[in-house]
């Protein structure tokens, strides 16, 4: 069976990024035109999945007018002939199949997740995180399915950071896996943000998972574990240890090309001014006027 089913988390309070996100979620700060919350759904296109869920909190409205029809808008950019804008505006509409389930309460990530059971049922699903953008030139979700429809169970994605950085992600422990490549590996052990001298590697748990739907029963029994919150690596954890025709065994990929989190205010002016400046449109007179800008040339 192939997977067609995408769920992104919304839902958090985004506390790393107030004011901003006082009433706006983080999913939709703009990253130079777009608001992340489009360009992770448009990774989930493009890697062939067409129904789409999001996870919602407290201000739904925006992420779902998002991906809706603006009649009025519409009309106003169609009475000009503003084909180019018109098209711009009817690009999310006409994405994917989007679908909404709220969270009532943000409590973890494993909650949110859980909040797709009854939409997902009995199918393996991939869960892409709202605020953490994949360069749509680096390949990470497409591999990721195919592995999971190889081997069964669920696939996690890693990245290497500097251990100093290691207590602000879920991290895992790996071993070799017989017959794959270096950067396929299977998880021995997942920890959520370990203090820096108790993590057993610098391998960050990073926001693109593929989950068998044993996940749900898991999550169902598993407690609130760091911060209070129901961790997603607290499930997987478990899921780690069942056998495999009860949905067990988690894989990791070790993924090499270019992430961004948009919830940290710092990667978040890293992704605007990276893919401003690869845009063909912005990109040559934005460049120009960074390269002197950081040569103290202009102001
Ligand atoms: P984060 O930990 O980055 O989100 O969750 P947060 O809690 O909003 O961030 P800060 O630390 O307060 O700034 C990772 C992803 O999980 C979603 C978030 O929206 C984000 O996409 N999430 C988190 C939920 O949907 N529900 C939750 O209860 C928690």
């Amino acid at each position: 069976m192939t997977i067609h089913k995408a769920v992104i988390p919304a839902a958090g309070l985004g506390t790393r990024f107030l004011p901003a996100t006082k009433s706006t979620p983080k999913e939709m700060l703009p990253v130079v035109d777009k608001p992340a919350i489009q360009y992770v759904v448009e990774e989930a296109v493009a890697a062939g999945l067409d129904d789409v869920l999001l996870i919602t909190g407290r201000s739904k409205r925006t992420l779902a007018d998002h991906f809706d029809a603006v009649p009025e808008l519409e009309a106003v950019l169609e009475a000009k002939g503003d084909a180019e804008r018109l098209a711009k505006v009817r690009e999310s509409t006409e994405l994917a199949n989007v679908h909404f389930v709220r969270q009532g309460q943000p409590k973890g990530l494993g909650h949110a997740v859980l909040q797709a059971k009854r939409h997902v049922g009995d199918e393996p699903f991939a869960v892409l995180l709202g605020d953490d953008l994949i360069d749509e030139r680096d390949d990470l979700l497409a591999p990721m399915l195919a592995l999971q429809e190889r081997l069964g169970g669920s696939v996690i994605a890693l990245l290497e950071v500097p251990r100093e950085q290691i207590s602000s992600y879920g991290c895992a422990a790996v071993e070799a896996l017989d017959g794959e490549d270096a950067d396929t590996v299977r998880i021995t052990g997942l920890v959520e943000k370990p203090p820096v001298d108790e993590a057993p590697s610098n391998l960050a748990i990073i926001g693109r998972y593929v989950l068998h739907p044993a996940v749900f029963e898991v999550l169902e029994n598993t407690a609130p574990g760091r911060g209070g919150e129901i961790q997603l690596t607290d499930a997987l954890a478990t899921l780690m240890d069942l056998p495999a025709e009860q949905g067990g065994g988690v894989t990791g990929v070790v993924f090499r090309g270019r992430r961004y989190d948009t919830g940290d205010r710092l990667d978040y002016l890293k992704a605007v001014v990276r893919i401003a400046v690869d845009r063909p449109d912005l990109g040559p007179d934005f460049k120009e006027w960074l390269e002197k800008y950081v040569a103290g040339t202009t102001a």
